[in-house]
């Protein structure tokens, strides 16, 4: 285990903003994170945990130490009839571990294809995609506290799951290091495809027996549609979460805005940030080095050498002109460092 200095993050993050941090460790193992607790670079230092760096805004330099979590493997700890127990640890990059267990014919990621990110940012935000979030299937996560070393499991309860929330964002936010994430998938799949364009694109692709894979492709399809790949166009996915207003507030927009899409949920509705950024009219526009882009409104994207600043500044200005124009507060989904 080597902590370099003084290194540029550019590689680390989907944004692609160039800063460096003041020191990095590559850890590999839960032994390794422990020698480093007893390192004084870590105990000296405010310290960042990075996965994929795909949720992640950096607007500085990182005056800390960066710790990327490169734990591998993928481990079956339960096999009964009809489910299994399977944990993976937190270096396992999130579509690798859905092609494993589409491929092992466990049921219950399909839905979540082609998420960026690694397995052990899955809980922090309980990532989430056409009808299906990890709460759904998590049995347990791993953790490591950072300052006592002390390991913990948190049940499924015990992670406070909500929509792109959890007890590690906000409670513990900071405090611990997700290690594995244990899931509990079927072995007799019920598919979920009544979200979005799933079964119209499953139709395009002429598929009538479902499988997994074929849920995955057209999952796949779906998000390659809409959504920039961030290897060719610097992005973090949706820049904001999706609104939730009171009845009262929904039916007020709808009285004005007819056609405005709106899902009611339990505290609530839900209103796509994406359709209120679109009617402000910033979808496809260019600002300086950045812009929403022109699929996907909620999508905040680095045309080449944009700063984190300048993306942060445009996301202060999208959320004031949809306050002014509806009245609604948006907030930002991605980590703003
Ligand atoms: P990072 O960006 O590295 O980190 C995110 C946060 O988690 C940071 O606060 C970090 O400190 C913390 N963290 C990371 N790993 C650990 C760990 N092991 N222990 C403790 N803390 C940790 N998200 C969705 O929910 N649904 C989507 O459909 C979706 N689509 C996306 C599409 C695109 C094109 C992109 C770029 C992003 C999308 N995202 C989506 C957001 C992102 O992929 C997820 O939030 C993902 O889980 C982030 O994983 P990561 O490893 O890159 O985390
Ligand atoms: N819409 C617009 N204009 C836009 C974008 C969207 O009018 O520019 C409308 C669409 O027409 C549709 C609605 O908004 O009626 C919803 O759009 P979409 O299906 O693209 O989903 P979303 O709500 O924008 C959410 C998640 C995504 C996730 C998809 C699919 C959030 C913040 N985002 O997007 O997650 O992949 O649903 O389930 O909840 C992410 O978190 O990074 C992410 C990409």
């Amino acid at each position: 285990m080597e902590i370099k200095s003084n290194v540029s993050l550019l590689p680390y993050n989907t944004f692609g903003i160039d800063v460096k941090c003041r020191s990095f460790v590559d850890v590999q193992s839960v032994d390794e994170f422990l020698e480093l607790q007893s390192n004084k670079v870590f105990q000296d230092n405010q310290r960042l945990i990075l996965g994929g760096g795909s949720n992640l805004l950096f607007t500085k330099d990182f005056d800390g130490l960066v710790v990327k979590n490169t734990m591998m493997g993928i481990e079956i700890v339960k096999d009964e009839k009809t489910y299994v127990l399977v944990k993976a640890n937190a270096g396992v990059v999130w579509h690798e571990f859905v092609l494993w267990c589409i491929e092992k014919g466990f049921a219950g990621v399909e839905n979540l294809s082609l998420i960026p990110g690694q397995v052990g940012a899955s809980p922090m935000q309980n990532i989430g995609a056409y009808g299906v979030e990890i709460k759904d299937v998590c049995a347990s996560v791993e953790a490591i506290h950072l300052l006592t070393g002390e390991r913990v499991t948190f049940t499924n309860n015990e992670c406070a799951f909500g929509y792109r929330e959890s007890v590690f964002k906000h409670k513990y936010a900071g405090e611990f290091m997700i290690t594995s994430v244990t899931f509990c998938l079927t072995k007799e799949p019920h598919f979920k495809i009544d979200y979005g364009d799933i079964k119209q694109t499953l139709a395009d692709m002429q598929v009538f027996d479902l499988t997994l894979k074929a849920v995955s492709d057209a999952v796949i399809k779906i998000r390659s549609s809409k959504l920039p790949n961030p290897k060719v166009l610097g992005n973090a996915g949706s820049f904001f979460k999706n609104p939730v207003v009171s009845h009262q507030k929904a039916e007020e927009l709808l009285n004005r805005n007819p056609v405005m899409p709106n899902y009611p949920v339990q505290d609530g509705v839900k209103i796509p940030a994406g359709w209120l950024i679109e009617q402000c009219g910033w979808k496809g526009k260019v600002v300086g080095h950045t812009g929403a882009h022109k699929s996907q409104a909620l999508v905040l994207v680095n045309y080449g050498n944009a700063t984190g600043n300048e993306i942060y500044q445009l996301a202060l200005d999208i959320k004031q002109s949809v306050l002014d124009k509806f009245g609604v507060e948006i907030n930002p989904e991605v980590n703003v460092v």
